[in-house]
C-alpha cells in the first residue's frame, strides 16, 4: 500500500489523509499521557481497545441520531472518520464531582451533582487547557452563541446515551470530555461529535465497588490500565469474554 500522508500526530492518535476527500484515518496509539504529558507510558493494547470502544459508542450515537464523525473501522487500530474543523474546546460533562472540579470547588470526589454540569476548556497544551467561560468563547470567536447552544444539546444527548449504557453494565459515568467538529454540507454547516469517546476521555467507576475503570488508573497508579479498559469492553460485549487483548498468536503444531 502506498504510504499515506500523515496530517497530525497527537498524544494518543495519529491522523492520516483518508482515501477520499473529506475523510481522515485515525490511528490509535498505545501511548498514555497525563498531567499535560508530564507523565507518559506505553500501554500494550490500549490503542486497540480505544479504537473498538470509540467505534462502539459512536455507532450507538448514530443509531439514536446524534451526529458524529465515525464512518467505519478499518482494522484493529484504525478507523475512517469524517474530516472536521475542530472547535478548540474540550467540552466536559460532569454527573458527579471528581478531578479538577473537586479541587477547584472543594467538593468531595463522588458527590452527585444537582444536575449535569457542562464546562469548557480552551484546547491549548501550552496553557494547560484552561477553563473558559462562554463569554471568552464568543468574544474570541471560537464558537458562536448558536454553536454553543448546539454543543450543549449534543453534549447532553451524549451524556444521556453514555450514562444509560454504562448503568446497564454496572458502571457509573462520573464525567467525560468530547470534542466537537464543524463540517460543511453544501452551504450548511453542521456540528458533530468528533475525536474519540473511550475510557481515556471518561471517568468510569464500578457501581458496586467504586473501582476506577478509566485513565485515572494510570494517572493515580491504581493498577493495570489495560485490565481496566478490557473490563469495560467485556461488560459492553465489545470483546468476547474469553479473549483478552494481551492474547498473542500461539503456534499450533
Ligand atoms: N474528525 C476529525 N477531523 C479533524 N481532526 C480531528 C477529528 N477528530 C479528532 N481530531 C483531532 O485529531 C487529534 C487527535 O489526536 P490526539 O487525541 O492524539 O491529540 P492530543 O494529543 O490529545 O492533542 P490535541 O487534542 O491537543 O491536538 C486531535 O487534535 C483532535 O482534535
Ligand atoms: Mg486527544
Amino acid at each position: 500500500m502506498a504510504r499515506r500522508k500523515k496530517i497530525y500526530e497527537g498524544k494518543a492518535k495519529i491522523l492520516y489523509e483518508g482515501p477520499e476527500p473529506g475523510t481522515i484515518v485515525q490511528y490509535f496509539k498505545d501511548d498514555a499521557t497525563a498531567f499535560n504529558a508530564e507523565k507518559k507510558a506505553t500501554i500494550e493494547g490500549k490503542g486497540v481497545l480505544n479504537n473498538r470502544l470509540s467505534e462502539f459508542f459512536m455507532t450507538g450515537l448514530t443509531q439514536i441520531g446524534v451526529p458524529n464523525h465515525f464512518i467505519k473501522r478499518l482494522n484493529m487500530r484504525e478507523q475512517l472518520v469524517r474530516a472536521a474543523e475542530i472547535i478548540p474546546l474540550e467540552v466536559i460533562v460532569r454527573n458527579f464531582a471528581a478531578g479538577s472540579l473537586s479541587k477547584r470547588l472543594g467538593i468531595p470526589e463522588g458527590e452527585p451533582l444537582p444536575r449535569p454540569i457542562i464546562e469548557f476548556c480552551y484546547k491549548d497544551d501550552a496553557l494547560g487547557d484552561p477553563l473558559v467561560a462562554e463569554e471568552h468563547i464568543i468574544a474570541f470567536g471560537w464558537a458562536s452563541q448558536q454553536d454553543l447552544d448546539d454543543i450543549v444539546s449534543l453534549a447532553l444527548r451524549v451524556n444521556d446515551f453514555m450514562s444509560g449504557l454504562m448503568l446497564g453494565v454496572g458502571i457509573k459515568l462520573v464525567d467525560f470530555k468530547i470534542e466537537i467538529g464543524r463540517v460543511w454540507d453544501n452551504d450548511y454547516q453542521r456540528l458533530l461529535v468528533a475525536d474519540e469517546i473511550s475510557p481515556d476521555s471518561c471517568r468510569l467507576w464500578d457501581i458496586e465497588t467504586g473501582q476506577k475503570l478509566d485513565k485515572d488508573v494510570f494517572r493515580r497508579d491504581l493498577g493495570s490500565l489495560s485490565d481496566a479498559y478490557t473490563e469495560v469492553a467485556r461488560r459492553l460485549g465489545v470483546l468476547p469474554s474469553n479473549v483478552t487483548h494481551t492474547t498473542k498468536p500461539t503456534l499450533i503444531n
